[in-house]
């Protein structure tokens, strides 16, 4: 199974904080459960935050009995709140929430059973797209690749925080089908392991070739030329082409230019904040100092320690090769290649939620 699906009017969501030990499925029919599974991370990765909010708006809508103006409207504000209210940084989720929105505004005066129907149709449709865009960079990127390509990599970006086999991770699997990967090494991604418990799980599953390293191990690994790309995910893409990704995105970008190694950043156009100029504007979600003072369940820092845990970095465009997404590959000057992408033919609910 994928990290969620719908299954007759329930949600069934991998519960990603107990990975890798426990592989543990939630089965829902309660949004609020969805939401506080986005904030407690269980659900995680920005593709797969939108498509769970998607869902969210799904599962809200089904209770709904009474389909006059006013019950609809409220209906759509809660849920909307409810989701806006998880995480501040990732565009797809606002995206998913805004797309979902329009399609309830737009059944307006139909019977209840036709909104649900709307609505569920268009979550599963914003699903099966994401599962497409991951393809589609999988396929993209993998053609930029160098042969025998040596890639590290930082965070979760697969089938664990996508609708499909994932982005920058997609990538990965895409190129080892066509024999051009040869090895990729993973970033542990502190505090919260999404590296190692989230892509050395999914990497072992798949069979691809690959080496765990503590994050102040990238500089040295690049320093001996065990490195010939870093692929990363992204959270927010600005117009300027600035990207937000997990907080040690910004420290690989500078030392892939020290070392001139390429360094590329995959991402679904859905990641793309249109109306956003510049990476300075992105809101970064600050996280809790206990998930830095504590390793494992034991305290690793003295008490009351002033921590500093920024969840995402802000990498500025002139350090990225190449943006990678399912409408083709983006490069410099980046505000001309985003006009460019604005008029290509964006999936109509792309286009619905964004330029609304
Ligand atoms: O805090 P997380 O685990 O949700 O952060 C996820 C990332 O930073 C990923 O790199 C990003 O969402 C891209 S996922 C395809």
């Amino acid at each position: 199974m994928r990290s969620i699906a719908w299954q007759d009017g329930f949600v069934i969501f991998l519960d990603q904080t107990k990975l890798p030990l426990e592989e543990v499925y939630v089965e829902t029919d309660d949004e609020n459960v969805l939401a506080q599974a986005i904030k407690s991370l269980a659900i995680r990765g920005a593709p797969l935050l939108g498509i769970a909010a998607a869902y969210g708006f799904a599962l809200s809508f089904n209770k709904l009995k009474a389909v006059d103006a006013r019950s609809l409207t409220a209906c759509i504000e809660r849920t909307t709140n409810l989701f806006t209210s998880t995480r501040p940084t990732a565009t797809n989720l606002f995206w998913a929430v805004n797309a979902m929105r329009h399609v309830a505004i737009d059944s307006a005066g139909q019977p209840a059973e036709t909104i649900q129907a709307n609505i569920l149709s268009a979550a599963k449709a914003l699903h099966a797209q994401d599962e497409e865009n991951c393809r589609l960079i999988g396929e993209l990127g993998a053609a930029i690749l160098p042969n025998a390509a040596s890639v590290l990599t930082h965070c979760n970006t697969g089938s664990l925080a996508t609708g499909g086999d994932g982005t920058a991770q997609g990538i990965l699997k895409a190129a080892w089908e066509l024999h051009t990967l040869k090895h990729v090494y993973i970033d542990e991604t502190r505090p919260l392991l999404q590296g190692s418990r989230l892509t050395a799980w999914e990497l072992k599953k798949l069979q691809i070739p690959s080496t765990l390293i503590t994050d102040s191990t990238a500089a040295f690994l690049l320093q001996q030329g065990k490195v010939n790309a870093i692929i990363v995910g992204a959270d927010r893409i600005t117009l300027n082409g600035d990207v937000a990704n997990k907080v040690g995105t910004y420290g690989l970008a500078v030392l892939a230019q020290y070392h001139n190694v390429p360094f590329y950043v995959a991402a679904p156009t859905s990641t793309i904040d249109f109306e956003m100029l510049t990476g300075h504007e992105i809101p970064i979600e600050q996280r809790s100092g206990t998930e830095v003072t504590s390793f494992g369940g034991r305290q690793v820092a003295p008490e009351g320690v002033d921590v500093y845990s920024p969840a995402f970095d802000i990498t500025p465009n002139e350090l990225i090769t190449a943006i990678i997404t399912e409408k083709g590959v983006l490069r410099s000057p980046y505000r001309t290649a985003m006009d460019d992408l604005k008029k290509k033919d964006l999936s109509s609910m792309v286009r619905r939620a964004v330029f609304h």
